[in-house]
């Protein structure tokens, strides 16, 4: 039993979809075993005030509840900042945050475009003591962090190729209103990408497959929607990526596949990673979210998949049953779990997997600037190095 518990005071900006998502989590935090740290959140901030009353009513250790960020950062009580809101504003956000001393937990994709990702980068290395991760929440899925380890063990071999990617389908109904995330001025040009594509790319940026080239397919299947007014709206962004890369290690090439749709019909936030390799193939969806397949082979032997129903065998530790299911919210606090033990204990983290930095965000900025470029001149584009 830990008696000694650290308290780390954070302020959320941003209190729409994912700002509540992620207060939910401080609520479910017993749900952890014995850790000595927790979070607390003291302040929050929504440019759109009513958007806070939520939390006040929710949560009582807020003190502060304000339209501008700036007097959260003022703010001596907030050590660390958990940042949702739109990508047109990631830039200036992120930037002041960081001026501020505040370690950030910032939403993805990291700036609306390269050029923003890199004025954040630039304030990162102005304040280096500063912890700044990246969400990303489903390589904490029991399955996925199954997948990672045995990457980390060096199991499956020479890698024959590699699936990974993100769908969605609400957006197949032409009828659902246009909101800020299908807006170049908003979502930014990206588009799919940006939006789902750091989800995709986590885990391979992570086991060091970097894209050395890649060949787009981006599509725009629904070109407008309802403007919410009664009138229509032109819907600027990709709908759907398919992004052909391959990836040369130091001993080898393989090919990559990454894709992140909008529109995927009959998927609702499925995420998967299929790795296949001479001595394991392993693939891993949260579409069934308690299954992990895998095939070991060796010469001459069968090859037959094996399925498993995966025990709720986490990062961290919890209270939860193993024959439970693990969902989209315990990822979340697994991934707030991660953040505060590497705030708290730097590189002493008590488990491998930390979140998604700074440097694998660049990576993906690098990666989908060139994916466009590709889709306009349909030709494979092909780059040095993928920012480290
Ligand atoms: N990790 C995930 O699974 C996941 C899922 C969805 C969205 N996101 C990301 O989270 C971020 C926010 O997305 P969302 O779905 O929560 O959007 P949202 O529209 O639901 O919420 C954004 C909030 O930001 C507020 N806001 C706008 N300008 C502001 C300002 N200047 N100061 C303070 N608040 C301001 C808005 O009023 C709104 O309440 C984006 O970066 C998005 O890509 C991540």
């Amino acid at each position: 039993m830990t008696t000694d518990v650290r308290v780390v005071c954070f302020g959320i900006i941003g209190c729409g979809l994912m700002g509540r998502e992620f207060a939910s989590a401080v609520g479910r935090w017993m749900h952890l075993l014995d850790l000595p740290f927790r979070p607390e959140i003291v302040a929050v901030c929504d440019a759109n005030i009513s958007a806070t009353d939520w939390f006040t009513r929710n949560l009582p250790t807020v003190t502060q509840a304000t339209a501008n960020y700036r007097d959260l950062l003022a703010n001596p009580d907030v050590e660390a900042v958990y940042c949702a809101v739109p990508h047109n504003l990631h830039a200036q956000l992120y930037v002041d945050i960081i001026a501020a001393g505040k370690h950030l937990l910032g939403e993805k994709p990291f700036g609306i475009d390269q050029a923003a990702n890199a004025t954040i980068l630039g304030a990162i290395v102005d304040h280096r003591d500063v912890l700044v991760r990246c969400s990303s929440e489903f390589p904490f899925y029991p399955g996925a962090y199954r997948l990672a380890q045995w990457v980390r063990e060096g199991r499956f071999g020479k890698i024959i190729d590699v699936e990974a990617g993100f769908w969605h389908s609400s957006d197949l109904d032409p009828n659902k209103p246009i909101n800020w995330k299908r807006r170049v001025a908003t979502n930014g040009e990206y588009g799919c990408m940006g939006d789902l594509g750091m989800h995709v790319a986590h885990l391979p940026l992570r086991f060091g497959w970097q894209p050395a080239n890649v060949r787009a397919l981006l599509s725009k299947i629904i070109t407008e929607r309802p403007d919410g007014k009664g009138g229509t709206a032109p819907c600027e962004t990709w709908d759907n990526a398919i992004l052909a890369c391959e990836v040369a290690t130091a001993d080898q090439l393989f090919p990559m596949i990454l894709s992140t749709k909008r529109i995927a019909p009959g998927h609702a936030n499925t995420w998967f990673l299929r790795i296949n390799g001479t001595a394991l193939s392993a693939e891993y969806s949260t579409k069934n979210p308690k299954q992990l397949a895998w095939l070991p082979y060796s010469s001459g032997g069968e090859q037959a998949w094996h399925l498993m129903d995966v025990p709720y065998q986490s990062a961290y530790p919890t209270i939860t049953g193993g024959i439970f299911e693990f969902g989209f919210s315990d990822s979340i606090l697994q991934m707030w779990a991660a953040f505060c033990d590497e705030l708290v204990n730097g590189d002493q983290i008590g488990q491998p997997l930390y979140c998604a930095t700074p440097a694998e965000a660049s990576a993906t900025h690098t990666l989908f600037t060139a994916a466009i470029q590709s889709q306009r001149t349909g030709q494979t584009v092909v780059f040095d190095e993928v920012a480290a």
